[in-house]
Order: structure tokens, then C-alpha cells, then sequence
């Protein structure tokens, strides 16, 4: 039997008529956006994993403290759990802490990795394929929409989706998300979010524009990707990075301004795009939440938050609801 397969579900020429079709929605809309998937080229990939190493980005160093702590009791909560399905697996760096707590409560343990990055994911089944030798690593590259359609179904499954990844979608698809993966789900199989939670505004806006400008970097390498997948002509050097905290929509906006006027050529789309100077373009939104609308959003698209564990940067400030959480739904 083998052990290791990669399926490859987004072919490049795939994500580039996806592109097509986002960046005329985004790129000509009055108020322009770009979906953050297109961050995730190598460069950008290896960029992300260097913003998780920030001393501002703490939600990466908080989630593998909860991991750390509680990983036995997280993976105890799903009675017969033994398929990992992870969305937007990445470096897989902090898998380990579950396939370890996995594997100490059944020797019937699998992964499927789930990225858009075929780069990232190929590192990420090298290294734990020489570390779990009889572990069964069924990767995919595909991204979330139609979260579980056709993935492989090794066994009773726990899907995650770490990092706060699930913090990138706005409400709606949000809900449509956890619809369509509480509808691939049978009951009693789980889904386990890593989210960030609602805090002072100076720290989340620090974590999306570091000292070292390193987000700054990882933002403006969407405008190279655009110019590769869409034959455009950027120059990410002529827009400033921005980061700000919407209160009402309770999210962090990460930004590209346009330093001064300019036209942009978008060559498959046949397409000029105008920019005014100081105008931008949203290529992020990172929402941070609350315990209870999380809960209420769970439990409306089916399913029953069984355990909630949350960490600090600073665990001697009582009282604080937590920097970060994870959360486990259960299918009911
Ligand atoms: C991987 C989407 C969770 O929103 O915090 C990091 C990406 N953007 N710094 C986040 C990101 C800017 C990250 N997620």
C-alpha cells in the first residue's frame, strides 16, 4: 500500500482562471479588493512562515501553546477520532502536537493535508513522512471552496483549520464554510478552528505591521503573483502597506496604497486599472472573535462546541478572555 500520495486538485492554469474571474470582480470594482489566497505563492508561503517567527505576530506561538498543553485533551474529546483532515495545512508545523496526541490514543491514525500551495505541502509531507513512518498522508492542493467534496475519507474525521484562517472569510462565506463542511461531516466527527480573539486595537494592528516589515513584504508580494498569473505590470514598491483595525466588523483590513497616480496594465484581462493617489486595494481581512457569537455562528451551521481552550501572551493578566483560542465543534 502507499503511504504517501498528493493529489493535485488546482492545477496552476486552474488558479489562473480563478484569478481572471476574481481580480475582474475585485481589480474593477470602485472599491477594489483582492482575496488573500493569491499571497500563497512560494515566496509568499516562505514569507508567512517567517511573519509566524514575529515577535508581534503571537498567534502562531499562543495556538502551539494551547496545542502543547492540551493536545490530549482536544483529541479525547472525539470519541473513535483517528483521520486528521487539516484545510490550509501549510508547513504542517504544528500537526505533530495532534498526530502525537492522536497516535497515544490509537495506532489507526491518518493525515490529510489540505493546501493551495503544492510547494508548501510537498515540504510538509517530506518531513513528516520521515517522521511518522507507517503514517498514511494523503495530501490534496486545492483551496476552500467546496471544503470536503471528493477529499479522501480515511476514517472518523476531525477537520481543522488552524492559524485563524477561518478569520480571513467575511460572514457570509464564513457561514457557507462551516455549512458545507457540517454537511460533509457525519455526526460525531468534529471540526477543531484555531481563532483569534477580539483585543486591544494598538496590539492586533502591531501584529499585521511588524517592525521589521515583514507583512509589509508578504502583502506586497501579492501585486508579483498578480503580475505573473494575470501579465500585469505592479510595481510593489509603488504602494505603501496597511494595516487597520474595523471595529464594526470586528476585523483587522490589510491594504495596498496606491503612493501616487497610476495605470496598470492587467494583460489577460485586456484591462487598465486606474489608480488615484492614496487609493487602495483590500487584500486581507482578519477577523478576531468572541466566544459566544462564535458559538452561536457554530451551533446554527450544525454543530455543538464540545471544548474551548485559550492562552495568552501574558497569562499573568487575570480576567482577560484570552489572546487566542481553539475550538472544537462536534457534528450533531
Ligand atoms: C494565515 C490568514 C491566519 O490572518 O493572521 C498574517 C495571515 N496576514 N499576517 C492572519 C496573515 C498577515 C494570517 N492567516
Amino acid at each position: 500500500m502507499t503511504l504517501t500520495r498528493i493529489d493535485i486538485d488546482l492545477p496552476e492554469h486552474q488558479l489562473r482562471e480563478t484569478l481572471v474571474a476574481d481580480a475582474a470582480r475585485g481589480l474593477l470594482a470602485a472599491a477594489k479588493t483582492c482575496p488573500p489566497k493569491y499571497f500563497y505563492d512560494q515566496r509568499g508561503s516562505e514569507l508567512f512562515e517567517q511573519i509566524c517567527g514575529l515577535p508581534e505576530y503571537y498567534p502562531t506561538r499562543i495556538e502551539r501553546r494551547i496545542l502543547t498543553r492540551w493536545a490530549d485533551e482536544i483529541v479525547a474529546a472525539v470519541p473513535a477520532f483517528t483521520s486528521l483532515v487539516e484545510l490550509g495545512s501549510g508547513s504542517s508545523s504544528k500537526t505533530p502536537l495532534l498526530l502525537d496526541a492522536l497516535y497515544r490514543q490509537t495506532p489507526a491514525v491518518s493525515y490529510v493535508p489540505v493546501d493551495v500551495s503544492l510547494h508548501a505541502l510537498v515540504g510538509a509531507v517530506g518531513a513528516l513522512r520521515d517522521a511518522y513512518r507507517t503514517l498514511p498522508i494523503h495530501g490534496v492542493v486545492r483551496d476552500f471552496e467546496d471544503p470536503l467534496h471528493g477529499l479522501p475519507d480515511l476514517g472518523h474525521r476531525v477537520v481543522a483549520l488552524l492559524g485563524g484562517t477561518i478569520g480571513n472569510l467575511d460572514p457570509r462565506t464564513r457561514a457557507g464554510f462551516l455549512a458545507d463542511v457540517a454537511a460533509g461531516l457525519s455526526t460525531g466527527e468534529g471540526l477543531l478552528l484555531g481563532v483569534d480573539l477580539v483585543k486591544e486595537p494598538r496590539r492586533l494592528v502591531r501584529a499585521y505591521d511588524d517592525a521589521a516589515g515583514t507583512t509589509r513584504l508578504f502583502n506586497q508580494n501579492m501585486l508579483n503573483v498578480l503580475n505573473r498569473l494575470l501579465d500585469a505590470d505592479f510595481e510593489p514598491d509603488r504602494f505603501d502597506h496597511v494595516a487597520v483595525w474595523n471595529e464594526e466588523q470586528s476585523w483587522i483590513e490589510m491594504r495596498l496604497r496606491a503612493r501616487e497616480a497610476m495605470k496598470i496594465r492587467l494583460g489577460s484581462l485586456d484591462a487598465l486599472v486606474g489608480f488615484e493617489e492614496g487609493e487602495e486595494i483590500r487584500t486581507e481581512i482578519s477577523t478576531k472573535f468572541r466566544r459566544e457569537s462564535l458559538e452561536r455562528e457554530l451551533e446554527a451551521a450544525g454543530f455543538g462546541t464540545r471544548g474551548w481552550w485559550v492562552a495568552s501572551e501574558d497569562e499573568g493578566c487575570a480576567g482577560s478572555a484570552g489572546d487566542y483560542a481553539v475550538v472544537l465543534g462536534v457534528r450533531s
